[in-house]
This record gives C-alpha cells, structure tokens and sequence, in this order.
C-alpha cells in the first residue's frame, strides 16, 4: 500500500446551452488518445485514454441535466502493441440511451474522425461509467485505458448519502505489467485476462487516508475479467447503499459482496469506530474460477488520521450516519404478476476454445444476419422475466442487458444475495447457477445488445441483441 490514493478528475462542460422544454445541456468534448501514464514506481507505461488519462475525466451532473459528449478518436490507427485497428465506439453504461448513442458495437468510428454522443440522464441517480465498446477489441481497449467513471445525482440521493470530499470513486482493475512498465496483455484461449497487479483509480495498492466518519464509496469493477469479493480486515460489515441502477429499497449489511465485471456497488463504511493511525484493508477474497496471484487478494488499504481540527469540522457532519431506508425504484416494485413473458437462455461455450455463446447466438450470427437475428423482440412497455442459466462448467458470466434495469428474483431458486437487492443492469451467473430477472422494456424503441462482460467472452463472441418495439415476431 505505497501508492498514494487519487480521484480521477472531474470533467469542466465546455458549455451549457438550454432545450425548448428548459432543460439544461452540458457539452463535454473528449479526446481519445495514446498517452503515457505514471501507474508503477519510477516507469512510465503507455496507455489509451479518454484525454489520454486511466480512468478517464469522470462526467458528473445532475439528474434532468442533459449531456452531449463530442467524442474524437485521436488514436492510432493501430494498436501500438496489438496491432487492431482502432474502431471505436464509446457506450455509456447504465444509461437509457437512443440506440444510435448507445455505443452499438458495429457503430465504429475511425480514428480522425468523432461521434457527438447524446445523453437523456432522466433515471435515478446512479454510478455509470462510459467505455470503449468496439466490435471484437473491446477487451484490448478497455484494458488499454478507455474507462471512466459517470455519476448522476438526485434529490432522494443527495439527501440520504455523503457527498462531496466522502462520496469517492474506486475503480477496481487488474493487469499485467512487463519490467519495462509497459502493459501485457494474454487473453488465454479467449477465456479471460488476469493480471497479478491490482490497480484503484489507475494506482497499484494505493492507501488513503480517511477521517474517523462516514464514507460512500462507488466502487466500479473495471476489469476485463476479474471479479472479486471485498471484505475489511477488521471483520465489520460494509453497507450497500446502491447497486448499478441506484439506491436499493433498504441498507444491507454484508461481511463481504461479490463482484463481477462491469458491477457497481455503493458501500458506506463508518471508520469512526477506529482509532487513528490505523490501518483498515480492502481486501479480496477469492471468487471460483479466478486466477489469482501472490496480491491479488488486496485491493487497497484506508488510514485514520487524527480527528479533524475545529475548522475541518466545518465539513459538513451531515451524512455520517448509516441510513437504513433508501429508495424503491420503479423496477425493485415489478412481481412476477406484471410479467407478459418468459424466456429462458443458456450461457455457453460451443467447444473447448469455441466460441462463446448464449443460447447458440453469436455476435457473429447477428453480423452474418446483417443485425437481423434477435435473441427477444419485447414489445415497447412489456415487463418480461429472462432466466439465465450458466451451462458452461467453471466459469462465471456477468452478464449485461442495455437499456434497461432489472430486478433480481432469485439465484439458483432462493432469493438473490443481499448485495444484489436493488436495481442492477449486470447480472453474475456464477458456476451451475440459474437466475431469474424481471425488468420492463422502454423508453426507447430499437436494437439493444446482451452480452457477457467477460470482456474477451463479449469480443468472442458471447453477445446478441434484442429488439424492443419494432413489432418483430
Ligand atoms: Cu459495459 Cu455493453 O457494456
Ligand atoms: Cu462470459
């Protein structure tokens, strides 16, 4: 725990223009670019980055303020270590967006040349995250740099949980470094990267200091394949607040949570029962089906430090506390009874280094169909309950539908884990279990993509789409 702890900057609007109906936009504009980054000691390691950072600027604003993002790919044409062409298409996750900004995997842009990206932000307040989302080199992107974090806030939230200098992003990562400081990469049989480096907020181990009070913590999985289960040293529990889609119905205390790809949990953790001076560990208990290293067991470490003096307690002592009643979203409401429809699908592997599949579709068969083939046409509106089920012996598949929120009904029969009681758009079916979700398909009409984030799973080619509305079928 040498590294110091950083927050990835908050990106500046370059200006904010007002719609017809009043609401606000904010123009961000990015640039995708090769840089070189300080993440190990005294070695410079060349990386992808929106504005040439990991993680990128993280977008921030409030709910009802709409964004439009000017996204330039300045990158190299090709890769500088893997050689791809570096076609791009950046999704915003977590997010109901029109499908033509949604970041559809074929919808590339070349370097040279920019998309405008186009954001409602009318959901609850949640912890989102944009990143690269191209045909077949996601994986190698993503791992590249092209992450960031996006956090949309509200009323209900701002209300109940810290804000400010206590509400602080951690995004989790793993990779491999060579001993020149630059990144490895090894997809082994296209099963899953995994690095012996565990990286927070693009450091290596870092340590924070913390003040004996109440912190939020918003804690993003952005590995290509890693999942974890954080836990504290001390043995106390943590709280989760919020899950992907926001704040869940009611505080959960937990010992630890498990943590797939491309999951967000926000977690409160009271660290003024601890004295200062004291050391508290984040640390990561083994999940099945990883592969782990000497320190992949640490994510990262908190210090106390001395209460604060007179004049830091102006800080406000608001939110330090546990709050135990959140908020029931829309989708944590849906029974089963609202449900028009079931449908059951198998995750999968065609052979032993077949391609990934889900219920047979390939992202493959959907190019080959010309984006015909569609694994669900909901209509507009219809709440429906997907039952997923892993047929693919020792691995594990966070699995993500686009556009919308789901509710989980149960896992493997009983009721879902404590951590996962709130809205979720990624779901993690571990070995030999079967889940069961329930969401409502909307606002938006058109093609919408399902598919692993196992990011090298999702690039071979462990992805669909559905269709909502479009009167198919
Ligand atoms: Cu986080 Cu389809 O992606
Ligand atoms: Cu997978």
């Amino acid at each position: 725990y040498a590294a110091a702890f950083v927050r990835p900057p908050v990106l500046t609007p370059q200006y904010v223009t007002t719609d017809p109906d009043g609401a606000k936009v904010n123009h961000y504009r990015i640039t995708m670019r090769q840089a070189s980054a300080q993440i190990l000691p005294r070695k410079t390691t060349n990386i992808l980055g929106f504005n040439g950072i990991f993680p990128g600027p993280t977008i921030e604003l409030e709910q009802g303020t709409r964004s439009m993002v000017h996204m330039r790919n300045q990158l190299p044409k090709n890769h500088p270590t893997l050689g791809h062409l570096l076609a791009t298409s950046t999704h915003l996750h977590g997010s109901a967006s029109l499908p033509q900004y949604d970041g559809y995997a074929s919808d590339v842009t070349l370097p040279g040349f920019y998309k405008d990206y186009f954001y409602p932000n009318f959901q609850p307040a949640r912890t989102l995250w944009y990143h690269d989302h191209g045909v077949h080199f996601t994986a190698q992107n993503v791992y590249s740099g092209l992450a960031a974090m996006y956090i949309m806030h509200d009323k209900a939230e701002r209300a109940l949980l810290p804000q400010g200098a206590f509400d602080v992003p951690i995004v989790i990562s793993d990779a491999m470094f060579a001993a020149n400081g630059s990144l490895g990469y090894d997809d082994r049989n296209r099963s899953g990267l995994w690095g012996d480096v565990v990286l927070v907020n693009g450091r290596p181990w870092p340590l924070m200091k913390v003040q004996p009070r109440v912190y939020r913590f918003r804690v993003l999985n952005a590995s290509v394949s890693r999942s974890y289960r954080p836990t504290l040293s001390t043995g106390d529990p943590v709280y989760v607040v919020a899950t992907d889609g926001g704040l869940m119905p009611t505080t959960q205390a937990v010992k630890y949570w498990r943590h797939g790809s491309a999951e967000r949990y926000e977690v409160l953790i009271d660290f003024s029962k601890y004295k200062p001076g004291q050391r508290i560990e984040l640390r990561n208990l083994s999940n099945e089906n990883n592969r782990d290293f000497d320190n992949t067991n640490k994510i990262m470490a908190f210090e106390v430090v001395a209460p604060p003096s007179e004049k830091e307690m102006k800080l406000d002592p608001k939110w330090n506390y546990i709050p135990t009643t959140l908020v029931d979203s829309h989708v944590m409401r849906l029974t089963k009874n609202d449900a028009v429809k079931k449908r059951q699908f198998r995750v999968q592997r065609g052979d032993e280094d077949g391609p990934w599949n889900i219920s047979s579709m390939t992202w493959e068969d959907v190019i080959a169909s010309n984006f015909k083939l569609a694994g669900a046409d909901p209509k507009l509106g219809a709440v429906e309950i997907w039952e997923l089920e892993n047929k693919s012996g020792g691995w594990f598949h966070p699995i993500h539908i686009h556009l919308i929120d789901f509710q989980i009904l149960s896992r493997n029969g009983k009721p879902p884990a404590a951590w996962e009681r709130g809205p979720k758009d990624v779901m993690y079916v571990g070995e030999n279990e079967k889940i069961q979700v329930i969401m409502q398909f909307g606002p938006h009409k058109g093609r919408y993509m399902v598919h692993c984030h196992n990011l090298v799973h999702e690039d071979h080619s462990m992805m669909f789409q559905f269709r909502v509305g479009l009167g198919v079928n």
